[in-house]
């Protein structure tokens, strides 16, 4: 489910206007994956499948700037079987697909979530619900064993106050649930990298205390987890002013570190003023992930805002990503590339 309607792709409009050749020579060069590459970081955007399907804009700018791709929304379970025990796998393998032809990373996301689940999940009796569960972490992580080199494997199980979130896994299956959605991913795919995934744990807080609190457990008792996952919705009013140091402290687990799903949102109308503000923010983003050995992939949730999730979601905010609706660079843009643009990397394993 999209909660925008992205906007006419008809006559007049300024995105069916452009041509895919034309397009093709707006892309910025050298790609924002070529300039990521000489720090050793993937550069990732979140996809839209019917954008992709629909509008070859979209598609040429996917192919083209990002060595990493997340699905949006269709790896979430209630796309992947909304029918118990049948599977839909069409939209995913599409993703799958088009990573390959385009040499791209797939972050598969997400197994184990509160939401987006099913309907018919909740008509499972409680007892069997570990079973079900288990079930659709295996099956998933099989299907595209080779295909998805990482996997949000939790996504948001941590509350505001670090205490875990009240969830219907929780309450069925008691905390271990957690432990054991990383173990089942782990027999499934053992060379997948197993990422635990939030969102505002960006900056050192009584959540990303928890977090930090959760994995430390987990890497302690041998579960295997490789991952942190910040996902990075922000807005102009909040720089993550911490994040350098919160990105260390997982780091110094030994754990990797990801910046999963960037945007910065702000009140609409966009002006200048926001854009740079927004722009900072951003770059404030990339520089802490770059600044940590460990983070390796830096995504962004969605490019264009054209068919962003945060209007449809954040009342009166928008213009969160790096391109506007037009798909015209925004100020954004410019500093992630002059982010990356410095000389070589020490980063190289
Ligand atoms: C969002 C998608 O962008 C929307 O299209 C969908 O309607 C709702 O979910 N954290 C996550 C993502 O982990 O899966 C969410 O994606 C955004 C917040």
């Amino acid at each position: 489910m999209h909660a925008v309607a992205p906007g006419p792709a008809g006559e007049g409009s300024p995105v069916a206007a452009v041509a895919p050749a034309a397009a093709a020579a707006a892309m910025p060069e050298p790609a924002l994956r070529e300039l990521a590459a000489r720090h050793g970081l993937a550069f990732g955007t979140a996809v839209d499948m019917a954008a992709l399907a629909s509008d070859p804009v979209y598609r040429e700018w996917v192919a083209s700037q990002f060595d990493s791709v997340t699905a949006e929304n269709a790896m979430k379970w209630d796309v992947l079987e909304p029918t118990r025990g049948r599977y839909e796998w069409g939209p995913a393998d599409e993703l799958v697909a088009f990573a390959k032809a385009n040499r791209q990373a797939v972050r598969g996301h997400t197994l184990v979530w509160h939401n987006q689940n099913p309907a018919w999940l909740a008509d499972v009796p409680v007892a069997e619900l570990g079973a079900v569960l288990k079930a659709h972490v295996q099956t998933t992580v099989r299907r595209f064993k080779g295909d998805v080199g990482q996997w949000d494997v939790v996504n948001e199980a941590v509350e505001a106050d670090g205490t875990l979130r009240d969830t219907a896994w929780l309450r069925a299956l008691g905390p271990g649930y957690i432990a054991d959605a990383f173990r089942w991913a782990h027999e499934a795919d053992p060379d997948a990298l197993l990422f635990y995934n939030d969102y505002d744990v960006e900056d050192v807080n009584a959540k990303s205390d928890g977090v930090h609190d959760l994995v430390r457990r987990l890497v302690r008792e041998g579960v295997p987890i490789h991952g942190v996952g910040v996902q990075g919705h922000c807005s102009v009013d909040q720089a993550p002013r911490t994040l350098r140091e919160n990105l260390g402290r997982f780091d110094a687990l030994g754990l990797r570190t990801a910046v999963t799903e960037v945007d910065v949102r702000m009140a609409v109308p966009p002006d200048p003023v926001k854009l740079e503000a927004q722009a900072d923010v951003y770059r404030t983003v990339l520089r802490a992930c770059l600044l940590t050995p460990g983070c390796r992939s830096f995504t962004v949730w969605g490019y264009t805002d054209r068919y962003s999730w945060v209007p449809g979601w954040f009342e009166g905010e928008g213009a969160a990503d790096i391109l506007d609706e037009h798909f015209v660079a925004k100020p954004a843009l410019r500093a992630l590339r002059d982010g990356l643009s410095f000389g070589g990397t020490s980063r190289r394993d």
